[in-house]
């Protein structure tokens, strides 16, 4: 037995350092296990000599003190790292919190409807499996009519005579509204509508509407202009212009396709108006006094005005998105564009 041999453990358990409760565990081990270093010198101790026991007897001793006053210095010191740890935790800047984003078509959704609202408008909403009879029977349309074909229109029961299917139009919420309602009636039916469509960049299978009806006593068309105009220029600005081109929809007689005024080119022609300086934005006409009566209106006394539009078109002329698939693909680079576009 050597003093250095003392010497080397003693320095071994100076430069000891540990992170973990576990390594506290194995330096333990390894010096005063039972086949630790420190146990291995008084294994030793036992066989040496007198001279030699009177010698290395109290350094010995010394030394399993101090080495298990190192071990449990370093078992605090572990607990007390913990608490540390737990303070620089609470001082740490808190994780930035993604907020979401309201999607395109919600906001301007939003738009069509805040404006009609600020008209006297009332919202009302429908089912989206809607029935034949509200979808199209009762809008006028006649029994051989293309739009009830399997080409347009997705059947959730075909073959009943009343079968249920996906709505094509929010139209059929203005049928459930003149059913429940007295006139006289003033109402938009925002909502999601289907049509059996091929996918492309302008058009899709899924798309969304907002439709608008009025009835009273005396409504004319000169009042139906009026609305599309104050619409039109409260969405896209108080210059816009509109014209309307005859057109037909089975519900509405007469009916009418509207332009408003080209918002990028003011007129002159570009390539969003292809050059015409008018954008197409929606279907509008009075309706057919057999709207009326089939859902138990008097049509001579009264009348009204009906219009639809599909939010993507007019969000898509809004933000110039010539691509309808857009707005379902879920992009979160897309929808991002979009965060500030409504204050939170
Ligand atoms: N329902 C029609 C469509 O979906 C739009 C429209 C509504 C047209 C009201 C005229 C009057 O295309």
């Amino acid at each position: 037995m050597k003093r250095e041999d003392i010497e080397k453990v003693i320095s071994e358990l100076e430069a000891l350092k540990v992170k973990t409760a576990a390594e506290v565990e194995e330096a333990r081990v390894r010096f005063l296990g039972k086949k630790g270093e420190i146990t291995a010198l008084f294994e030793e101790f036992r066989t040496v000599d007198k001279d030699a026991k009177r010698e290395f007897g109290a350094p010995l001793n010394e030394l399993k003190k101090a080495a298990m006053a190192k071990i449990e210095e370093l078992r605090e010191s572990i607990v007390e790292i913990a608490a540390e740890t737990v303070r620089e935790d609470l001082s740490m800047p808190g994780y930035p919190l993604s907020l979401g984003s309201r999607h395109p078509v919600s906001i301007v959704r939003q738009e069509i409807v805040d404006i009609f609202r600020k008209f006297g408008y009332d919202v009302a909403e429908g089912p989206e499996i809607e029935d034949d009879y509200h979808v199209f029977e009762a809008l006028n349309f006649p029994p051989n009519h293309p739009a009830r074909d399997m080409q347009d229109t997705f059947f959730v029961s075909a073959g009943h005579p009343n079968p249920l299917l996906l709505r094509t139009h929010t139209s059929s919420v203005q049928v459930r509204t003149m059913e429940t309602q007295k006139v006289p009636i003033r109402v938009v039916c925002p909502g999601r509508v289907f049509r059996n469509e091929a996918i492309s960049a302008r058009a899709h299978c899924i798309f969304h509407q907002v439709e608008g009806l009025y009835i009273d006593e005396g409504v004319t068309f000169a009042d139906l202009k009026q609305a599309i105009l104050l619409f039109a220029r409260e969405m896209f600005g108080p210059e816009t212009q509109i014209r309307m081109r005859p057109s037909f929809f089975p519900f509405t007689e007469p009916s009418a396709e509207v332009d408003v005024s080209c918002n990028i080119c003011h007129g002159k022609g570009c390539n969003i108006c292809k050059g015409t300086g008018w954008l197409e934005i929606m279907g509008c006409g009075m309706v057919d006094p057999n709207v009326l009566e089939a859902s138990g209106i008097d049509s001579t006394k009264y009348s009204g005005f009906a219009f639809g539009m599909g939010i993507e078109r007019i969000a898509m002329l809004k933000w110039q998105v010539n691509d309808l698939r857009h707005y379902f693909e879920n992009d979160l680079r897309f929808l991002r564009e979009f965060s500030t576009a409504v204050e939170v």
